[in-house]
């Protein structure tokens, strides 16, 4: 019996300046989880958009359960059975899990919504899935991995037989990593084929039976996970191999200290926070998704009011009543939510880049120096390879890991002391991590004081002179890079105060 589900031969696809897709391969069968690798801009969710009608190929065939097909269109691919849950989550924030679910589709009786029957049939889905969730729940208060749990009930309300995932874990933490990898066994010993793109190359082990690499919009190869080291895998989507810089400098242990924060508390999230970071040192934040890491970068830069608490910036107390206070106390902030306060996706890359720091590109008369903004732009696309036909490119039109770079070259324009890095690689190839490490490396260096939150322990242990640990909105644990192992950062992320 022939297991192939999908076939995609020879898919090509332009966009102005940019060849996105070459004479591209890819083929799934039923019941198999299959990854689709590569580095930032390679063309995986271009792939992926090809299959789902979100784009129209330029040349190619695809084949669909014996017959070739064309996807013209989104609701076509959907008839299909072919569902995606997209590297962006696309969710309507104000309505309910159990609305977003069923949008534009909802069960009515004559004209009026069958509110009821829509709760009930969420909740059926959910319970398929195996996750507790409350159909009723307004998107806005879920969590990120909540939100992608409604992400793929919606899915498969389609009644999907091939379901893509694009970067499912880059927001997850290890445990909502851990029931995603459950429903995903499910779906696979129901049939369903699944294709998964990541960064994380630990995970592929786990959970791919088959790994297809693309470079540059080109198809590599197909290989069977079991058969191939990962080693191999990585050389295949950058073309060389890789050096991997071993530990950060010891800087900055006895540096004077840049920030200090005491007695932080904001309602049942932040519980007596207080630490301090020193002038050259990276600081790593550990801990689950939800432990309150993110609440204290928020504190710190004034985007949420504290209840109590004060923050030193260079041994003088300070009042951070909005992010303004905080750019102008030499506080730059990388936040997880990058739609939120990421970048402008509608304007190009170099205003992007400039923004931040948009008086220091002001001219003696007044004027903006235009050509001091193009390069010193020119320089951060260079210094973190970004992928873009030219920096007037506009920033919607990056593929993912490259938004992420314009973003972090913005906060390295502006000159700032105290620099917080909320998940800074997340999203981000395997190759330009690497580069994204020595450019905290070299910051610290520089005499900079460094807050960086991550999930990823491995980056934590990478990155860290110092580590805190945080559970349940307090302080649980403090551990110096010496001391420090995945294990017992672990056993502080888990472990309750009060
Ligand atoms: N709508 C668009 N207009 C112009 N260029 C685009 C558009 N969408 C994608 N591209 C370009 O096509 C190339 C492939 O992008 P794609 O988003 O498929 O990469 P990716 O492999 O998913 O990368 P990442 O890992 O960063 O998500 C990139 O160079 C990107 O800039
Ligand atoms: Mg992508």
């Amino acid at each position: 019996m022939d297991q192939t589900l999908v076939s995609m031969d020879n898919i090509t696809k332009d966009f102005p300046g940019v060849r996105a897709l070459d004479g591209c391969r890819f083929e799934l069968r039923k019941g198999e989880v299959h990854a689709l690798v590569g580095e930032n801009g390679a063309g995986k969710s271009t792939l992926m958009k090809v299959l789902t009608g979100v784009y129209r190929k330029d040349a190619g065939r695809i084949v669909y359960d014996g017959n070739e097909v064309d996807i013209p269109d989104t609701r076509t691919a959907q008839k299909l059975g072919i569902s995606i849950i997209h590297q962006e989550l696309n969710l309507a924030k104000d309505l309910t899990a159990a609305q977003n679910i069923f949008l534009g589709r909802e069960p009515r009786r004559g004209l009026m919504l069958d509110e009821r029957k829509l709760n009930e049939q969420a909740a059926r889905l959910f319970e398929r899935l195996g996750i507790e969730l409350d159909p009723r729940v307004k998107i806005a208060e879920l969590t990120v991995a909540n939100q992608q749990m409604v992400e793929i009930a919606k899915a498969l309300s389609f009644d999907a037989k091939v379901l893509i995932m694009d970067e499912p874990t880059a927001a997850l933490s290890e445990a909502e990593i851990g029931s995603l990898f459950r429903i995903i066994g499910q779906l696979k010993a129901e049939g369903v084929g699944i294709v998964y793109i990541s960064h994380r190359m630990d995970e592929l082990k786990k959970i791919t039976d088959r790994i297809t690499v693309m470079r540059d919009g080109a198809y590599i190869d197909t290989v069977a996970t079991a058969e191939t080291p990962i080693e191999r895998i990585i050389a295949m989507m950058v073309g060389r191999e890789l050096y991997h810089a071993s530990g950060p400098a010891q800087t900055g242990k006895n540096g004077e200290i840049v920030l200090e924060v005491r007695h932080l508390n904001r309602g049942k999230q932040l519980k007596d926070v207080g630490f301090t970071l020193r002038k050259g040192e990276i600081v790593g934040f550990a801990g689950l998704v939800g432990a309150g890491r993110t609440e204290v970068a928020r504190a710190i830069f004034g985007a949420d009011p504290i209840d109590s608490g004060d923050i030193y910036v260079h041994g003088r107390k300070v009042r951070i009543r909005n992010p303004y206070d905080a750019v102008r106390e030499g506080i730059g902030y990388l936040s997880e939510d990058r739609k939120q306060f990421g970048c402008l996706v509608d304007m190009d890359v170099k205003t992007n880049i400039a923004l931040p720091s948009m008086r220091s590109f002001v001219g003696g008369l007044g004027w903006m120096n235009d050509r001091r903004i193009g390069d010193v732009s020119a320089q951060i696309v260079e210094r973190l390879c970004v992928k873009t036909p030219g920096t007037g490119q506009l920033v919607k039109f990056l593929s993912g890991g490259n938004q992420q770079k314009v973003i972090i070259g913005k906060w390295l324009v502006r000159d700032c002391d105290i620099f917080i890095f909320d998940e800074p690689t997340r999203g981000i190839d395997v190759g330009a991590k690497g580069e994204i490490y020595e450019l905290l490396d070299e910051l610290a260096a520089q005499g900079k004081a460094i807050l960086m939150i991550s999930s990823e322990l491995p980056e934590v242990l990478r990155l860290s002179h110092r580590i805190i640990v945080m559970c349940e909105g307090a302080i649980t644990g403090e551990l110096r890079r010496e001391e420090a192992t995945q294990e017992n950062i672990m056993q502080y992320a888990t472990r309750r105060i009060g």
